[in-house]
């Protein structure tokens, strides 16, 4: 069997069990050194993989007054709308634990979009020179875990194949109007945030994924580059969580 250093495979229940302890633990020791933990989520089904930090012993051992939350990739939509990667999260995950409320960073949905993601790039600006998120080598901010899932095609955050913003290397945050999964409108952060973290956890489930994995983990024969294979953590670690389903094509010799 090959096996894989940054690859961990899982039932569900344990992919849960594990990445709550994983998440622990970092949070522990961001709050420890930094005096701070900040967390991008991304939507999908990786918030109620969150879900156990929610319960014992997490939800009394966290210290969630220093955690600072923040979004990898939002949809245009209100907030409250059920398409809302803010209304996800906050439903299933933030409003069950004692964040304060001004360390929830959700992008504002008042403004034109193009115009919000900008507002968001100078939020995150502020905070890396108040140092509440720490700074990379280069001048990135450096997300002490960055939460990625990723769709059958590859995609992350709202970064998808064949999409010009796979190359952006300017801006932190982009507005993008024609993203090929509805709706068309987003926010996303850029991979140079994403690869400039100090953690980011892949988080993938489900068999149709499972041709998406192999292709970037496994396939060395391969003629497109998914958008997943370009996460890569310059100064950081990169953890791949999956599923039996997910990852029913590796391992095969
Ligand atoms: C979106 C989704 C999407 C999602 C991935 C993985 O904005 O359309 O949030 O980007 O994160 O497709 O989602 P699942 O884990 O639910 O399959």
């Amino acid at each position: 069997e090959k096996g894989y250093k940054n690859v961990e495979v899982f039932s569900k229940e344990h992919l849960a069990v594990s990445l709550a302890y994983d998440v622990a633990q970092l949070s522990t020791k961001f709050t420890k050194e930094r005096g701070a933990f900040t967390v991008a989520l991304s939507g999908g089904s990786l918030i109620k993989y969150l879900r156990k930090l929610v319960d014992s012993p997490y939800a009394e051992t966290i210290d969630w007054s220093k955690w600072h939350v923040f979004w990898v990739d939002e949809r245009v939509v209100p907030k409250d709308n059920l398409e809302s990667n803010y209304k996800l999260a906050n439903d299933g995950f933030l409003s069950k634990v004692p964040i304060p409320p001004l360390n929830v960073y959700s992008i504002d949905d008042s403004l034109p979009p193009d115009g919000a993601a900008d507002v968001y790039e100078t939020t995150l600006r502020r905070l890396v020179t108040s140092n509440v998120i720490a700074t990379s080598t280069n001048g990135l901010p450096k997300f002490d875990l960055m939460l990625l899932g990723m769709g059958p095609d590859g995609h992350v955050a709202s970064l998808f194949p064949g999409h010009p913003l796979l190359n952006e290397d300017q801006k932190w945050v982009s507005f993008l109007n024609d993203s090929p999964k509805q709706p068309p409108e987003r926010i996303t952060f850029t991979f140079p945030v994403i690869n400039a973290s100090s953690n980011v956890a892949m988080v993938v489930t489900g068999a149709g994924k499972s041709t998406a994995v192999y292709t970037a983990l496994e396939d060395d024969v391969k003629t497109v580059q998914l958008p997943v294979e370009k996460v890569s953590p310059y100064e950081g670690e990169l953890k791949w969580y999956l599923d039996k389903g997910a990852a029913s094509k590796l391992f095969k010799e």
